[in-house]
C-alpha cells in the first residue's frame, strides 16, 4: 500500500519540538493555581487520547459526529461548487473521517489537489497522511503536527483554499481564545477563501449531558486521560483513579464542562518545579468546555473575526450548524 509513489506525495513538517521542559511545566502550575483550577485541553490527544476520541464519535450517545457526517454529505457538493477549493486546510484533522466526504466532492469535479491535515496529535497525523495518500490516487498531502493556537503562520501557501474546523472543536476553546484564534485563521487566509466551520447548537441538557456521560464509560476514559499525559510531560504523581469524571452542563454559559473531581485529600509534586499542589477530597479540576452556540452567536463570531457568512445549514434536528464564511 505504501508505494514509493505515495511517499512522494507526503510532506509532514512537526513544529512541537520547540517547548522547554520549564516552560511546560509552568504552564501548567499557572493553570492549577487559576480559579477554577484547569489543564490545558490539548493534552487530551495523546496517540493514546485520539483512539479513545474516534471511539467515542461512535457512541450511541454522542450524535455530534453522525449529524455533522450527514449534514457534510448532504451539502459537501454544494460547498465545493460555491469555493471552487482545490485545496483542503483541516485545523484539528484527528482522524479525517468525515473529511472523506469533501475530498469526494472535490474529487467528482475534478478539483482534488491537496490536503493540509493540522493536528497536535501527531500519530494519527502520519496514520492519516498514509491512508489518505493511498484512497486518493493524485492527491498531495502536507500534514501540519503543530498547536493551532501558536503555530497557524507554518500553514502552507497554496492554491484555491477551504479551511475547515470541524468537530465543534471551537466550542472547545474560551471565548477570548476562540476570538483569537478566528482572528488568526483569517489572517491566514486570502481573499477570496472559505472558512469551513462545525459548530454544535444549544439543544436540551438530557441530550447533551448523555454524550459526555456515556454508560460504557469511554467519555470518563477519555477525560482521566489527560493525567498520564501531564505526568509523562512533568513527572507529577497524578493518579487517574483517585479522580472521578464530572460533566455537567452550564446553562448560562452554554457550555458542557468536563471536570476531574479528586476522589481523597492527595498532595501532586511536580518534581522539576519542587511544587506541591494539595486537593482537598471534592475539589476539581476543570479540563475541558464544550460551548455550544445558535446560529446568531456563530454568526458573530465569523463576522467579529471578519468573515462574511455565506449559507448557514443544520439537521432537522439543529444539533449542528455547518457555516460556510469567506474572507471577503
Ligand atoms: N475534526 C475531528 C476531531 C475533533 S477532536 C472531528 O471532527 O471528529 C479535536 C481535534 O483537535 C483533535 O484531533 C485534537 O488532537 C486537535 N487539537 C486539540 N487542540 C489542538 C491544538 N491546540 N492544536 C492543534 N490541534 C488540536
Ligand atoms: N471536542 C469534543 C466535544 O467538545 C471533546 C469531547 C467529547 C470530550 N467527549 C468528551 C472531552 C469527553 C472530554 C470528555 O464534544
Amino acid at each position: 500500500m505504501n508505494t514509493a509513489l505515495d511517499h512522494n506525495r507526503i510532506t509532514i513538517d512537526v513544529h512541537l519540538t520547540d517547548t522547554h521542559s520549564e516552560t511546560l511545566d509552568e504552564e501548567i502550575r499557572s493553570g492549577l493555581l487559576a480559579s477554577p483550577r484547569s489543564l490545558p485541553t490539548k493534552y487530551f490527544y495523546d496517540d493514546y487520547g485520539s483512539e479513545l476520541f474516534e471511539r467515542i464519535c461512535e457512541l450511541p450517545e454522542y450524535y455530534q459526529t453522525r449529524t455533522e457526517h450527514a449534514l457534510l454529505a448532504t451539502y459537501a457538493d454544494d460547498i465545493i461548487h460555491i469555493t471552487g477549493a482545490d485545496e483542503l486546510v483541516e485545523l484539528g484533522s484527528g482522524a479525517s473521517t468525515k473529511t472523506r466526504v469533501l475530498l469526494d466532492a472535490m474529487a467528482h469535479v475534478n478539483q482534488l489537489q491537496f490536503y493540509v491535515p493540522f493536528d497536535v496529535s501527531e500519530g494519527i497525523v502520519r496514520r492519516v497522511a498514509q491512508e489518505l495518500a493511498a484512497e486518493y490516487s493524485c492527491l498531495r498531502i502536507h500534514g501540519v503536527i503543530g498547536d493551532f493556537l501558536a503555530h497557524m503562520e507554518h500553514i502552507p501557501n497554496g492554491g484555491k483554499r477551504l479551511v475547515a474546523f470541524l468537530g465543534g472543536t471551537l466550542g472547545n476553546l474560551k471565548p477570548d481564545t476562540a476570538e483569537a484564534f478566528l482572528a488568526s485563521v483569517y489572517n491566514e487566509m486570502n481573499s477570496g477563501d472559505y472558512f469551513l466551520l462545525g459548530i454544535q447548537l444549544i439543544t436540551d441538557i438530557e441530550r447533551l449531558e448523555a454524550a459526555y456521560n456515556d454508560v460504557s464509560g469511554l467519555s470518563a476514559q477519555f477525560n482521566k486521560n489527560i493525567l498520564p499525559v501531564v505526568h509523562n510531560l512533568t513527572g507529577a504523581n497524578f493518579d487517574p483513579n483517585a479522580f472521578e469524571h464530572v460533566a455537567i452542563y452550564n446553562q448560562p454559559d452554554h457550555r458542557i464542562e468536563m471536570w476531574l473531581r479528586s476522589l481523597c485529600n492527595q498532595t501532586i509534586t511536580f518534581p522539576r518545579l519542587a511544587w506541591h499542589l494539595p486537593l482537598k477530597a471534592g475539589e476539581s479540576i476543570l479540563t475541558e468546555i464544550s460551548t455550544k452556540y445558535n446560529r446568531q452567536l456563530a454568526e458573530n463570531v465569523l463576522t467579529t473575526a471578519g468573515f462574511t457568512l455565506r449559507e448557514w445549514h443544520t439537521d432537522s434536528q439543529e444539533l449542528l450548524g455547518l457555516a460556510l464564511a469567506y474572507k471577503p
